[in-house]
């Protein structure tokens, strides 16, 4: 079998932004992450009650902002309103919930390679799906490493497969399942995010074999990342990119996207 392409992204990646140095899914943490000397972030995208895509994990916003209910019933104007950064320290009082147009004209200008992860708020994987594809297609266009796609959601990667197909994507699962490859054939899938707390040495190998990427989310431990990357990881996504991205010494990346990457659909 052909060994998969380099990665293009960067090789550490800060989680939902920053990681732990800001709150998360917050333009502060992007900064943070471009200070640690991070060339790229991993967040989170789901549609506001408006329709508008919008950096944010949780599908309610009592845990990461000062306000409360539902992400999928607030209007854009009343997301607005809220705090997304005093709840992680007070110093980042004032952060907002970011509109994903905001997010990429961030991350473009501080030069961070970006895995979007496709977050649809329960039932709505097509429409956070179309929405998102779309629009990130639109922000990045001209950009010479757009953003990597990434969802639990299959339904979403179909989606986005058809709507932004020059973006690649990669299947995000927590344990692989033992059809996982037939899942990323599926879905057209050019990479298989997994999480490191059950990700094995035969499974990057086999992965890597196929022709996918790999990446595997949330390793804070430099060790840890270190033997990941030695078994074939692509990519390590970490909370801790301070401490993770200056102690990794080996690493596969490139500049950009391949023609004709990933597996084949079937
Ligand atoms: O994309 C890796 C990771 O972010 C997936 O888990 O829950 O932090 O979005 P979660
Ligand atoms: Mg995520």
């Amino acid at each position: 079998m052909t060994p998969p392409r380099s990665w293009p992204l960067a090789p550490v990646l800060a989680h939902r932004c920053g990681g732990l140095l800001a709150p998360e899914n917050t333009l502060a943490g992007l900064a943070a992450a471009a200070e640690a000397g991070c060339g790229g972030v991993e967040f989170d995208v789901m549609l506001s009650g408006s329709g508008s895509p919008v950096l944010i994990h949780d599908e309610t916003l009592g845990r990461t902002t000062d306000g409360h209910g539902r992400v999928a019933l607030t209007r854009d104007e009343n997301l607005r309103a809220l705090d997304a950064g005093r709840w992680f320290d007070a110093r980042f009082a004032g952060e907002r919930v970011p509109t994903l147009d905001e997010a990429a004209a961030r991350c473009i200008s501080l030069g961070l390679s970006v895995n979007l992860e496709i977050k649809p708020a329960t039932g709505q994987d097509d429409e956070t799906a179309r929405v998102v594809a779309r629009r990130a297609g639109e922000l990045w266009a001209g950009v010479a490493l757009p953003p990597l796609l990434s969802s639990f959601s299959e339904l979403a990667l179909e989606v986005a497969a058809q709507l932004a197909a020059h973006l690649p994507r990669g299947l995000l699962v927590e344990r692989a399942p033992p059809d996982w490859l037939q899942r990323c054939r599926r879905v057209g899938a050019a990479a298989l995010h997994a999480d490191a707390r059950y990700l094995d040495r035969s499974t990057i190998i086999e992965a890597r074999k196929a022709g996918l990427w790999v990446a595997t989310y949330t390793v804070n431990d430099p060790g840890r990342a270190q033997t990941l990357f030695d078994w074939g990881v692509d990519c390590i996504i970490t909370d801790r990119p301070d401490v993770v991205r200056a102690s990794v010494t080996r690493h596969r990346s490139s500049t950009g996207y391949p023609a004709g990457f990933g597996v084949q659909s079937c």
